[in-house]
């Protein structure tokens, strides 16, 4: 689970960049780990490239076992770079070397820490076209960088698999309780990563692939989970548990050890996916810089699936914004779990709970006022049999607060707790209840169960088995209180998040068993699935146009047609910064009508300009407005702006389309042409959108859309967020 102190890093982050650039030479430090990274690289053959690393780091520290020593990770395949203990003036010399686009300081790393498939409409009982046509993902390889795998779970049963993909060139790295039979014709690869983890991380896990924290395993069966009968959680969430694609292959890349990996650990292995042949990248974890790495990985036709964090509902809070990555926010599916509390008056209320234990929590217990319930507030009191009614105050998704009153309610002998939150998000925490009874209830309802425990001698209540309702009753979906918002801070000259997939209460695997988890890092391997079922169906499609593809066709709207809505404080209707194009519909992803593609060439000259690349910016490279991307984002419209858009044609080759704009209000937009006719020669077409305010006004950001429309089925809808600013200075808190 992430921890919510984006601001805070972020801030750490800029003050570690100032801090190296003025550090003076001398003052020896200690060695740490930096990452170097070198561009493209320039040999063909790998080997050659990591001899030429070291022949660099042997030039500046004037010998060879020294370097060689240095050296903790070559990077040859998708780019050129190494990461390697340094001390300050070792690096500062080093980024001074023509060769060097930039030298940082790794940084820690933390994870974003069954039923939501049928809800995205791909049911496996009654196939749809999508998952038919794309054989269920079979072929292509999902990539998972993330705590390892549990090789022994059923969701990654081989049964019934033809050979591995030819084209795969990775390996089967055993370890500690992991051998070569642990991989499969479903695992296919393996490996683990280990420079610059604590000697605590490591003890805590295996020293090989194998996931001792079970979010990895998690990530991996939600991606490409084979088809298991029978899958609940004691009982609830029955049903059938899968992956998006349930005959994809999983490549596994350890680099997250109980939660914490670095930056050097997670480039090696992006490199070594983009080597070993995989389609597909899910990373389901926390990264501020250095997205060099995963450029030159769409650079060479992966695609790049990330979680957008989970620091919500807080705007500015959103992680991994490349424009060429796809940023995955978090959203609920049409599941609950009511548990219904009565109290001594009869009086029934409906919570919500993952508590399973049938032989307690039927009778009629005491109940008490608890306040926070922290061990602070609830110190010396005796609760032995007692269930305590607590209220956490908490804004955003803090899930530490709840834990302090479970810890405090436990340590007084509480056998039981009612939680007063805003939000069922952190559901699952429930299970760590220990089987006391424990459940979630909302403002209105912890006010009346207070006015009658004030108003009793002696008050009780007990608390009913919780059950399990799915279906179009439950209002479905709504943005997760806790997924990051936009815009983002990094550029907010792109759009971000670019969609929103399942993230709450999600039942996947976990070590032998499945587990219930909610967070961005679990919507992100749902995004990873749907990708691999496109690129399956559409196996000559670009990285950017499965991105297209999934944002202009995302939904809006929720299973009654009414706008879909962002949970947080307060409550309101969803905008583009809490779900970009909107909720996930894969089923209309398969069939696009247009896509928005991009040479990932384009990326680079965007890159160079924007990403801190050191000195070696060249300021003549475009702005990020002219790349392609399946959206637009203005920060400071002043008096008029025009952006370019090209769409090309992937339906029915004879096809005519209509532009919708929907103008962000207070703004003026006019599309030209606004009429695109596509044939067998004019596949794709150009066209330009200008921005006007139409009133002179310091303003926040507004949204709008653009869609192009056959008259048909296919229409192509862009996230449009536009921001008109007349003074520079103007600091936009939300
Ligand atoms: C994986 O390897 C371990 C020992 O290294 C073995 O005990 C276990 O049965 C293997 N699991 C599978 C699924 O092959
Ligand atoms: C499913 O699991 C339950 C509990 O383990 C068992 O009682 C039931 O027979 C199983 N059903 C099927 C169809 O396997
Ligand atoms: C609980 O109260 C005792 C005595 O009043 C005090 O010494 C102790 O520090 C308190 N513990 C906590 C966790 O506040
Ligand atoms: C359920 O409650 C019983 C009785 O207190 C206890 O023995 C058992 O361990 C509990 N089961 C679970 C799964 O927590
Ligand atoms: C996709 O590949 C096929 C076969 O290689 C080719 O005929 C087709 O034109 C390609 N489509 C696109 C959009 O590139
Ligand atoms: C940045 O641009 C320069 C000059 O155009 C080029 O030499 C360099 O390779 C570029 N770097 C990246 C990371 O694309």
């Amino acid at each position: 689970m992430a921890s919510r102190l984006p601001s805070f890093l972020i801030i750490f982050t800029f003050l570690a960049f100032f801090c190296f650039r003025v550090m003076p030479y001398g003052a020896e430090a200690t060695k740490k780990l930096y990452i170097v990274y070198m561009g493209e690289r320039k040999h063909e053959d790998p080997q050659h490239v990591t001899a030429s690393h070291n022949d660099m780091l042997t030039s500046l520290l004037e010998s060879k076992e020294e370097a060689l020593a240095s050296i903790v990770y070559s990077y040859r395949h998708g780019f050129s770079g190494f990461a390697a203990m340094l001390t300050e003036s070792q690096a500062k010399l080093l980024a001074e070397s023509p060769e060097v686009i930039s030298i940082r300081p790794s940084r820690n790393y933390q994870l974003h820490t069954t039923r939501s498939w049928n809800f995205l409409g791909l049911n496996n009982v009654h196939p749809t076209e999508l998952l038919r046509k794309s054989n269920f993902g079979d072929g292509v390889i999902i990539g998972i960088i993330d705590t390892g795998i549990w090789p022994e779970s059923k969701s990654f049963n081989d049964d019934g698999y033809g050979p591995t993909p030819s084209r795969w060139k990775g390996i089967c790295q055993v370890g500690e309780a992991f051998d070569a039979n642990n991989c499969s014709r479903k695992i296919i690869g393996a490996r683990y990563y280990t420079a610059g983890i604590s000697d605590r991380n490591r003890k805590l896990d295996f020293m090989s692939p194998r996931d001792a924290y079970g979010h990895g395993t998690h990530t991996a069966s939600t991606a490409a989970g084979s088809i298991v009968e029978n899958v609940s959680f004691h009982g609830l969430g029955a049903g059938v548990a899968r992956g998006g694609a349930p005959r994809a292959r999983l490549a596994i890349y350890k680099a997250l050890w109980n939660g914490g990996g670095n930056t050097a650990t997670v480039l090696k292995a992006i490199d070594d996916a983009i080597h070993d042949g995989v389609d597909i990248l899910s990373l389901s974890i926390r990264v501020l810089e250095e997205s060099f790495g995963t450029l030159h990985a769409v650079a060479r036709g992966i695609t790049v699936v990330y979680s957008a964090g989970n620091d919500g509902p807080v705007p500015q809070t959103l992680s991994n914004t490349a424009p060429w990555v796809i940023t995955v926010a978090a959203s609920t599916i049409d599941r609950s779990f009511p548990t219904v509390i009565t109290l001594g008056d009869h009086r029934s209320f409906v919570g919500q709970s993952i508590f399973y234990n049938t032989t307690k929590g039927t009778n009629y217990k005491a109940l008490a006022f608890g306040g926070s319930c922290n061990e602070e507030s609830l110190n010396g009191t005796d609760l032995a049999g007692t269930i305590v009614l607590c209220v956490v105050f908490s804004v955003s998704s803090d899930y530490s607060l709840y834990q302090d009153a479970l810890k405090g309610v436990l340590k007084a002998g509480g056998e039981g707790i009612i939680m007063a939150t805003y939000t069922n998000n952190f559901l699952e925490m429930t299970e760590e209840c220990k089987g006391i009874t424990c459940v979630f209830v909302d403002f209105v309802i912890a006010h009346q169960i207070g006015m009658y425990i004030g108003s009793e001698s002696a008050p009780v209540a007990s608390v009913k088995r919780t059950s399990n309702v799915i279906g179009k009753e439950v209002l479905a979906p709504k943005v997760a209180t806790f997924s990051s918002r936009g815009p983002s801070v990094l550029d907010p000259g792109v759009l971000k998040p670019d969609i929103a997939a399942p993230g709450v209460s999600i039942l996947a695997a976990k070590k032998n068993s499945y587990a219930f988890l909610s967070g961005t890092s679990m919507a992100c391997p749902h995004v990873a699935g749907v990708a691999a079922l496109l690129k399956s169906m559409h196996p000559n499609w670009s990285h950017a146009a499965i991105k297209s593809a999934l944002v202009t066709t995302a939904s809006t709207t929720d299973q009654h047609g009414m706008p879909i809505q962002a949970e947080g404080l307060p409550r309101k209707i969803a905008d583009p910064f809490d779900y970009g194009g909107g909720h996930i519909d894969p089923n209309r992803a398969a069939d696009p009508g247009l896509i928005y593609d991009i040479d990932p060439k384009d990326y680079f000259k965007f890159f160079n300009c924007t990403l801190q690349t050191f000195e070696m910016c060249d300021t003549k490279l475009q702005h990020v407005s002219y790349l392609n991307l399946p959206s637009i984002s203005i920060p400071n419209l002043k008096s008029s702006l025009t952006v370019w858009r090209t769409v090309t044609n992937v339906g029915e080759v004879d096809a005519v389309y209509k532009a919708i704009p929907e103008p962000p209000p207070g703004v003026q937009m006019v599309v030209e042409p606004s009429i695109l006719v596509f044939n067998a020669v004019n596949k794709a077409h150009t066209f330009k959108i200008t921005f006007k305010p139409t009133s002179k006004v310091q303003g926040d950001y507004t949204f709008g859309s653009l869609t192009w429309w056959d008259g048909g089925v296919h229409s192509v809808k862009i996230p449009i967020a536009v921001r008109i600013v007349i003074r520079d200075l103007y600091a936009d808190i939300a």
